[in-house]
């Protein structure tokens, strides 16, 4: 029987090994799991229940479930399952290249979701009954309360609506993040929802652990993985001159008095452009900034420890095994000054209304309107998915997108006549940004936005072909409002598909 100090002796009985956890999970069952961003998610049990499905497979039985999460994870928990032929049915967010690979031939379900509403959809019963938790946690205590790990997600949904909860005790999360988490117990469904008391970006509404039934633990499993290592590569120099348009944008928000000096609480996705206006804050001379975001990377880390700034509320981490030292070494510091939160709270659209959040997130493409496509390559394969895009940019103070202006070798266009998946409509997208410069569509009607769009951000190798476009159908389209010629608009999508270049006759 393990001795840990993260197991109190009253739950030692209930420690296993993940093969025998894993048989608590039977065919055809819905599996709710923690994970954001490769932070948090279990390390054992799901390797092991891809070894029992494997095993089922081989014999001919049918082994799938049905695996809800938080955000994205991991090889250990997507990558095993999906491979096996484990998933039928994933939702929300993922980014698992094996995962992925089976929702775009078309064998694995994918239901891509607002993160703010798996929980309240959940509780709603939309996705039916939770049969099984698997929840890493960074301990236990005698009351069994748990202690959270590096990410909340929707753990306290999970454990509060599944019937039977298999907790993963993880050595390698530090014990000094008790103490770093705020889970709020006051949300409902409609009618008794009530306002949440959340009024700063750093106000704590809540309580340091996730409640659970103490009947309801049917096995503890002991690990001791890392969380997915993020690496960034160095900014590079499109990165850095698209946040260079940002930062110069905010900088002369301030300047007119329509922000203020600290600006309003941050939104910003994970990725290498993301970095980058991170750093860029930084050069700029911003200080005493709030985050209220999904979470909390290597950038923001840094950004602390330089008072750029004073405090970021998040629902996870997303560090690099440098990163992630650093913030173990300095634990008692980031604990004053990070809280990780439920997600339907860090992405809540009355908080981040009521905040003023400023949204900055990438994008897959936009059109010349300021439509923008956020999961979908050539209008039909999936990257990974909405994420928490949608919370911020529909209910944010503004809401920001960044691209570069090409993919492929520059056989793609990201400003395209008509986006061929639509996230976020014209209404919910403020400024689009690329290394050409910025478009700032606040007050535009949808002509001017066209110009702004192709004047600023288009490539120049597209800017003519996306000029002529928007002449022709403004002279020949059947409105004249926003412009389309209908037969045309998804063309140079097509063309890609039938050629591999957006650019008529450039294709090799
Ligand atoms: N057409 C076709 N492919 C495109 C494309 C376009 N317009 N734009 C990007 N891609 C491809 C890239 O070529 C790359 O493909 P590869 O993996 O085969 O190399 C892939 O999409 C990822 O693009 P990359 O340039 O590496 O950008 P990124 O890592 O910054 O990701 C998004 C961009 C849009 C995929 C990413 O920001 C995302 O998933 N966003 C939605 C979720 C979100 O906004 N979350 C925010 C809260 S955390």
């Amino acid at each position: 029987m393990p001795s840990d100090s993260r197991i109190p002796s009253r739950w030692r009985e209930r420690v296993m090994t993940a093969a025998q956890a894993a048989t608590l999970i039977s065919p055809g069952t819905t599996v709710a799991m923690s994970g954001f961003t490769g932070s948090g998610y279990p390390k054992q049990v799901p390797l092991a229940l891809a070894e029992r499905i494997e095993t089922a497979h081989a014999l001919g039985q049918r082994f799938q479930i049905r695996v809800l999460t938080g955000a994205s994870t991991a090889p250990e928990l997507d990558g095993a399952l999906a491979k096996v032929d484990g998933i039928e049915l994933r939702l929300p967010y993922q980014s698992d290249p094996e995962t992925r690979r089976r929702i775009n031939e078309g064998t694995l379900e994918y239901l891509d979701m607002h993160l703010s509403h798996v929980a309240p959809h959940t509780w709603s019963g939309f996705y039916g009954d939770i049969d099984v938790a698997v929840i890493e946690v960074a301990g236990i205590r005698e009351d069994g309360a748990l202690i959270p790990s590096t990410s909340i997600g929707n753990n306290k949904t999970w454990l509060e609506l599944a019937d039977r909860v298999i907790v993963e005790v993880n050595r390698w999360q530090p014990a000094g993040l008790e103490g770093m988490h705020d889970i709020y117990y006051g949300t409902a469904l409609p009618p008794q929802r009530v306002p949440i008391p959340l009024v700063r970006a750093d106000d704590r509404i809540g309580e340091p652990y996730l409640r659970c039934d103490p009947d309801k633990i049917a096995a503890v499993v002991l690990t001791d993985g890392p969380d997915r290592n993020t690496s960034f590569s160095p900014i590079d120099d499109t990165s850095r001159a698209i946040a260079g348009h940002v930062v110069e944008f905010l900088k002369n928000e301030v300047a007119r008095g329509r922000l203020p000096k600290n600006l309003l609480p941050l939104q910003s996705g994970v990725g290498n452009i993301a970095n980058a206006v991170l750093a860029g804050l930084e050069e700029g001379g911003f200080r005493g900034l709030n985050a209220f975001t999904e979470v909390i990377q290597d950038g923001m880390l840094r950004l602390l420890r330089e008072g750029v700034l004073a405090s970021a509320s998040a629902t996870a981490f997303s560090l690099s095994p440098e990163a992630n030292e650093a913030f173990k070494r300095d634990i008692d510091f980031y604990r004053e000054r990070i809280l990780l939160r439920p997600q339907e709270i860090s992405n809540h659209p009355e908080l981040v209304r009521r905040l003023g959040c400023i949204g900055m997130n990438g994008m897959v493409e936009a059109d010349i309107y300021g439509n923008v496509n956020s999961t979908h390559i050539m209008g039909s394969r999936v990257q990974n998915g909405i994420g928490g895009s949608g919370d911020f940019a529909r209910n944010g103070y503004f809401s920001v997108f960044l691209s570069p202006s090409t993919a492929k070798n520059g056989t793609i266009s990201a400003l395209v006549p008509m986006v061929s998946h639509v996230d976020h409509t014209e209404h919910d997208v403020s400024v689009i940004a690329t290394e050409f410069g910025l478009a700032d569509l606040r007050g535009l009607s949808p002509k001017q936005r066209a110009r702004s769009l192709i004047a600023t951000c288009a490539h120049p190798d597209y800017r003519d072909l996306l000029q002529d476009y928007f002449e022709r159908a403004s002279r020949e389209s059947y409105g004249k409002h926003t412009p389309h010629l209908l037969g045309e608009a998804l063309g140079w999508h097509q063309r890609w598909l039938d050629s591999g270049d957006m650019r008529p006759g450039a294709a090799a």
